[in-house]
């Protein structure tokens, strides 16, 4: 593990994050199969404790919420999508988006999201302000505040990480081992 010079800890080579990877795979290539259940491992190796209460926002078709669901059986688990595709998991999901969608956003104790579009800077964002744990993989650069000066994906993503600075987080980033957009990043509140 790397701690480089602005306290961000790195764990793993620290690479550019290319919009459709590193091997600038494409299409449904970035939609790598794997990628939730790597994610899941990553929080559960990461997190100290067992979050209460955990939202999956841009659930999709339900699969992070399985994996976490599998890992952290004793947390409440609920999915988030305008459109949620993952009924048949038995898993509680809502439809709508994020954040106007849920209320009490203040009971989640740990936000999760896979490429979650332009739920991504909102996720960051009210993260901080409710001082809730957020896990994200971003994958494209959608709904950005007026504050970003513009760039590429790991422009963004160093955005994204030096705003939850300054807004006390602690965190944590890493490459995981998928294809596609790769670049997770934890953000604790430092109470
Ligand atoms: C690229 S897909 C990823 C889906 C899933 N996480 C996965 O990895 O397969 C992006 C998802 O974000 C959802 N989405 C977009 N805006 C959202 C918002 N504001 N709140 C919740 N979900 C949103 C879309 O409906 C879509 O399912």
């Amino acid at each position: 593990m790397v701690k480089p010079v602005d306290g961000t800890t790195e764990i793993g080579s620290i690479p550019t994050v290319p919009r459709f990877g590193v091997n600038n795979v494409k299409g449904d290539e970035m939609a790598d199969n794997q990628r939730n259940k790597v994610f899941a491992a990553f929080l559960k190796k990461q997190l100290n404790k067992q979050p209460r209460k955990i939202l999956d926002v841009a659930c999709g078709d339900g699969r992070l919420t399985v994996e976490l669901s599998k890992l952290f059986p004793f947390s409440d688990i609920t999915g988030l999508d305008p459109k949620p595709r993952g009924n048949k998991h038995k898993i509680k999901f809502i439809r709508g988006k994020f954040p106007e969608r849920i209320k009490q956003l203040e009971t989640y104790d740990l936000i999760a999201a896979m490429h979650p579009d332009e739920a991504t800077w909102p996720i960051v964002q009210k993260c901080c302000e409710y001082h809730i744990i957020f896990a994200i993989v971003p994958c494209c650069i959608m709904h950005v505040p007026p504050t970003f000066p513009g760039g590429n994906l790991s422009k963004f993503i160093q955005y994204i990480i030096n705003y939850a600075k300054e807004h006390s987080m602690r965190i944590v980033s890493t490459t995981l081992k998928i294809r596609g957009a790769n670049r997770a990043i934890l953000g604790t509140p430092i109470l």
